[in-house]
């Protein structure tokens, strides 16, 4: 037996032998090679139009074909959504890939496309799979048949960190069974507007839980590199989420103080959680735009931060460098501004492997900067493990997609992402005999939100459905009231005013259509930016209208960023504000409705009553509103941290004690109900007196817990003294000796929290 052994042994020394000398020139194959050194081997091999090739990502040649013919080249400098490439098509494209001239792609459809370009990139000289992008941002929802997750504000609305990595995890895995490898994902812009289209897609405007909620969507996409793991983007950078009169990609002017204070802080988190990519954003910060801005994407980014992955452009904005900010005279200058700064990958399109080529053959651009970005996108695919096997086995890609687990993770997710904001005793519904359901948003595929393409019926629950199933189908009608939200049509709107009678309750689905399919009717998203915060069409007179005939409304809000209707908030007894919460919306908001769930989400942003008193953040200066408006509330409609349960929690016995390098706090907390509920608990700082203005609040901790009812429990919070620095006005990180307020509970506002003091003895340092 051992002579066998022996003699195996020999053979397989003899086999690894005779092969080392074949893979002698060909390193970079070689998966038993360290990555350094593969990519080392193949920088060596690459000519510079393969290099910059790496850096090229084109739209997928099935979307262009289809796309074509709607849209002429000066076009797509407006167009968001659609890419083609006058001149280009899906034949061309492929001699391209051939000719290792493209990197990367976005927008493809499916395995099989996915499959198909990777066997037209192993042709090419060097074999270089290529890297696919898409914006799964809540699930993978612009390929059909995935599971959708609730918008990412709807996740930060659980307040549940592990759920939101559970999420990502689930969805790179359908990711990457559909052969893509990488999502423009996570958003951590800080959303400090609500007219802006994309709140949505935002953790909300806290910077802390918008820094802390990030990094478990990047660890949850990245986690090991596996063959289940994409490469994230932290995106957009930077400013984006407060545009100064609301709409997508407008100018931002921010004081330095406020970058390091609000902006950079988020992306920073995911730095050190390791992302591999980010994304600049559309738009100008202090005169520059964040495709040319070289004190970002290279001052801060790679110089202060070390980052050491790549940035990738967004959707046409380096040709918006000259075409629209008129800062250069070319597309060539804008190149020249774009990779100089720090660009390394451009997102969409030709136009940018010739220029590149001549302004490195010019001297204008340092053969350095292509090898640093080619570097990392190399790295990228090799970690990936896209050399080794770059195809995916189609015919288990159906058993992935919207498979059993990931829906309960879907539906479980909805369930905690609701927020109830009002309850004036009409909730949980008790016993209807009859409900009504109606509203433009009761039985459509608006509760996925933006960055979803079309999803099969069969697995969309509406929001109709979903009572259907939850409560005894027989006693639940539905009225279609009309959809459109810009054209509305009160013909419809009469019809079912007309047959409202008669029922126990009415619940009314209204808010906002992000959907990207129904392009028309869109009226959030991105690039669905909007003037006011109110409710569009005749969503407003149905309900005053129905209110007239029953009093028993329940008014459910689908929609992606906030929408006051002051008069909602005083006369309808119960609010439910659902956000766009996924696949199983329906049953989700059901439950809630029926009392199954226990609502348990809260706002991670804050509701003015009007558009007017915006800019309105929790995290507000002293000042901010220390005079009052004449015609308004100064007060938020609903406050940053809101949301109601049908358990009873109450705060007492706050207890501070110091530790080495911060502080504990314990506080108490009872269930005074009988019903079992989760409460999500929060902690906010004061700095008293400071050598620069605090704001009156700002949270630095949270916590999600269950009590059963009766239950009591002793909630520690631990937080470094660093945790409450801030930049003084040298701009150093410090600590100031002094005391300091720390208010625990149940939301931002004032009524909901209790609190407690104590001190600091001496000064600190941070930089
Ligand atoms: C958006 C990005 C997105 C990209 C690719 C752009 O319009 O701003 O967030 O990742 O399109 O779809």
């Amino acid at each position: 037996m051992l002579k066998f052994i022996i003699r195996i042994a020999k053979v397989l020394f003899f086999i690894s032998a005779f092969c080392i000398p074949k893979l002698n020139g060909q390193i970079y194959k070689n998966p038993n090679t360290n990555i350094e050194d593969r990519i080392t081997d193949l920088m060596d091999k690459m000519t510079l139009e393969e290099k910059i090739g790496q850096m090229c990502q084109f739209v997928a040649p099935a979307h262009i074909e289809k796309t074509k013919s709607r849209l002429k080249g000066e076009e797509l400098i407006y167009n968001d959504q659609w890419g083609t490439y006058p001149g280009l098509n899906a034949v061309k494209l492929n001699e391209k890939i051939k000719k290792g001239e493209i990197g990367s792609f976005l927008h493809v459809k499916n395995v099989v496309e996915a499959n198909e370009l990777q066997k037209i990139a192993q042709k090419s000289r060097l074999g270089i799979p290529l890297l696919i992008g898409i914006d799964a941002i809540h699930g993978h929802g612009m390929v059909k048949g995935t599971t959708i997750f609730p918008t990412q504000i709807g996740l930060s609305s659980t307040w549940d960190d592990q759920l939101i990595y559970e999420v990502a995890k689930a969805t790179a895995k359908e990711v990457r069974a559909t052969g893509m490898h990488w999502t423009f994902s996570p958003n951590v812009e800080v959303a400090r507007d609500p007219r802006w289209g994309r709140v949505g897609e935002t953790f909300g405007e806290d910077p802390m839980l918008v820094g802390r909620m990030g990094q478990a969507f990047t660890k949850g996409y990245q986690g090991n590199f596996s063959d289940e793991n994409v490469i994230a983007c932290a995106k957009h950078f930077i400013a984006g989420g407060e545009p100064y009169n609301g709409t997508n990609a407008s100018p931002i002017d921010v004081s330095e103080r406020q970058l390091r204070e609000i902006w950079l802080p988020p992306f920073k988190k995911q730095i050190e959680a390791g992302v591999f990519t980010f994304m600049a954003s559309h738009n100008e910060i202090n005169g520059v735009p964040a495709h040319a801005n070289k004190f970002l994407l290279n001052d801060i980014l790679k110089n202060e931060w070390k980052f050491d992955g790549f940035v990738v452009s967004d959707w046409m904005d380096i040709e918006r460098i000259h075409k629209l900010h008129k800062l250069t005279s070319d597309k060539k200058e804008s190149v020249l501004k774009s990779v100089n700064s720090g660009m390394g990958m451009h997102m969409h399109g030709p136009g940018f492997m010739k220029p590149l080529l001549e302004l490195v053959e010019e001297g204008l651009v340092p053969v350095k900067k292509i090898d640093d970005a080619c570097m990392s996108i190399l790295k990228a695919k090799f970690l990936l493990g896209l050399f080794e096997n770059p195809f995916v086995d189609q015919s288990k890609t159906k058993s992935i997609l919207f498979n059993e687990g990931h829906k309960e993770l879907a539906l479980n997710a909805a369930r905690k992402s609701i927020v109830l904001l009002k309850n004036n005793g009409i909730l949980p519904l008790n016993n209807p005999k009859k409900i009504l359901i109606t509203g433009p948003n009761a039985n459509n595929h608006r509760i996925l939100g933006d960055w979803t393409f079309k999803q099969p019926d069969a697995n969309v629950q509406t929001v109709y459905q979903g009572f259907q199933k939850v409560f005894d189908e027989s006693n639940v009608d539905f009225i279609n009231s009309g959809e459109s939200l810009l054209y509305p049509d009160d013909t419809k709107l009469e019809g079912t005013i007309s047959k409202a009678e008669g029922y126990d309750a009415i619940i009314v689905v209204l808010g906002s259509n992000s959907l990207r399919f129904q392009r028309k009717e869109k009226t959030c998203g991105e690039n669905v930016d909007r003037s006011q915060i109110n409710l569009l069409g005749n969503q407003l007179r149905l309900v005053q209208e129905l209110y007239k005939i029953n009093n028993n409304i329940v008014v459910v809000m689908v929609n992606g960023r906030p929408l006051s209707e002051p008069w909602i908030t005083e006369n309808i007894p119960g609010i439910i504000e659902a956000w766009e919460p996924g696949s199983f919306a329906g049953q989700a908001i059901a439950e809630i409705v029926k009392g199954e769930i226990n609502p348990s989400g809260k706002l991670t942003i804050t509701f003015p009553h009007h558009s007017g008193q915006i800019p309105m953040v929790y995290n507000q200066k002293p000042s901010s509103f220390f005079r009052k408006y004449i015609d308004a509330p100064s007060a938020p409609m609903w406050h940053f941290g809101y949301g109601l349960s049908y358990s009873e929690f109450q705060y007492s016995n706050p207890y501070i004690t110091k530790l080495a390098d911060g502080f504990m706090i314990e506080i108490e907390i009872e269930n005074k109900s009988s019903i079992e509920g989760d409460e999500i608990t929060q902690l906010y700082i004061r700095d008293e007196v400071s050598s620069v203005t605090r704001p009156l609040k700002e949270l630095i901790d949270y916590k999600r817990i269950t009590l059963k009812g009766g239950e009591k429990k002793i909630i520690p919070f631990e937080f470094s003294i660093e945790d409450l620095a801030f930049y003084n006005v040298d701009m150093q990180k410090v600590v100031e000796s002094g005391d300091f307020l720390v208010s625990i509970g149940s939301s931002s506002r004032e009524e909901d929290l209790i609190q407690i003091e104590f001190n600091i003895d001496k000064n600190f340092n941070y930089d």
